[in-house]
């Protein structure tokens, strides 16, 4: 039985006074046999927003982090500095990060490790661009970042891993996959781990959907068994769509 989880992704938006506001109204409304719900904040406001969230249901996630401990690595954060602040998850390898920092799979990978070394929970990103889909490359493009992300990740910790699907014509672009391309796409991805990691372990990865999430399309989204939560950008940064994804219908 997987738990569904919601996780919010604010990327480089908000500041301390705005996030706070917005933690404080999700955190009221969120509780009881709601999804576990995960807000990723930018590194600056995790702090004062990991104790807006103490009393709450909602846990706190960062949007990246170094696979080294420590070292001459100017600009980065350690799982260790993001555990000192109460992280429990870390979105690792988001298409912008692959994108415009010119991540690579094997980079990733050993994020992934170190995440679970750590025990910061992972969410693993994955997709292919447009023109991928288009060619009908979204398969073998899955396959490539499947393998190389997860490389050297053994069955046990994999069960510890979230994947979030990501198409990245998706992204902040208003143009959802359809829940049977969500669907179709995701069980594909399950069908992989299951090949990897078999059948059981397989069953307890939990896969979100990501992109252009919002109030209006998650309950079809939701719909496939194999789709386990969402992972919002947008929508995560005004309270009353988010918990209105966190609240959604089954
Ligand atoms: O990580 C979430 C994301 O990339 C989707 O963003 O704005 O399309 O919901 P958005």
């Amino acid at each position: 039985m997987r738990i569904p989880l919601i996780a919010g992704n604010w990327k480089m938006n908000m500041n301390h006074e705005s996030g706070k506001d917005l933690v404080k109204k999700i955190s009221d409304k969120v509780g009881g046999s709601d999804p576990e719900v995960v807000v990723c904040c930018p590194f600056p406001m995790l702090l004062e927003i990991g104790k807006c969230l103490s009393d709450s249901a909602i846990m706190l996630g960062a949007q990246n982090m170094h696979w080294e401990n420590s070292g001459a690595f100017t600009g980065e954060i350690s799982a260790d500095m993001l555990l000192e602040l109460g992280v429990k998850y870390v979105i690792i390898g988001h298409s912008e990060r692959r994108q415009i920092f010119s991540e690579t799979n094997h980079m990733i990978n050993l994020k992934v490790k170190k995440a679970l070394e750590k025990q910061i929970v992972p969410i693993l990103c994955i997709g292919e661009l447009l023109n991928e889909r288009e060619g009908k490359q979204t398969e073998r493009v899955l396959t490539d970042q499947l393998e190389n992300s997860l490389a050297n990740i053994n069955t046990q910790e994999a069960t510890k891993i979230v994947i979030a699907y990501e198409p990245v014509w998706a992204i902040g672009t208003g143009k959802t996959a359809t829940p049977e391309q969500a669907a179709d796409t995701i069980g594909f991805i399950r069908g992989w781990l299951k090949e990897k990691y078999g059948e059981s372990s397989s069953e307890k990865i939990r896969i979100l959907y990501g992109g252009s999430v919002k109030p209006d399309n998650i309950s079809e989204i939701m719909k496939s068994p194999d789709v386990d939560g969402a992972l919002v950008g947008g929508a995560s940064l005004i309270d009353e769509d988010f918990i209105n994804i966190v609240h959604f219908k089954h």
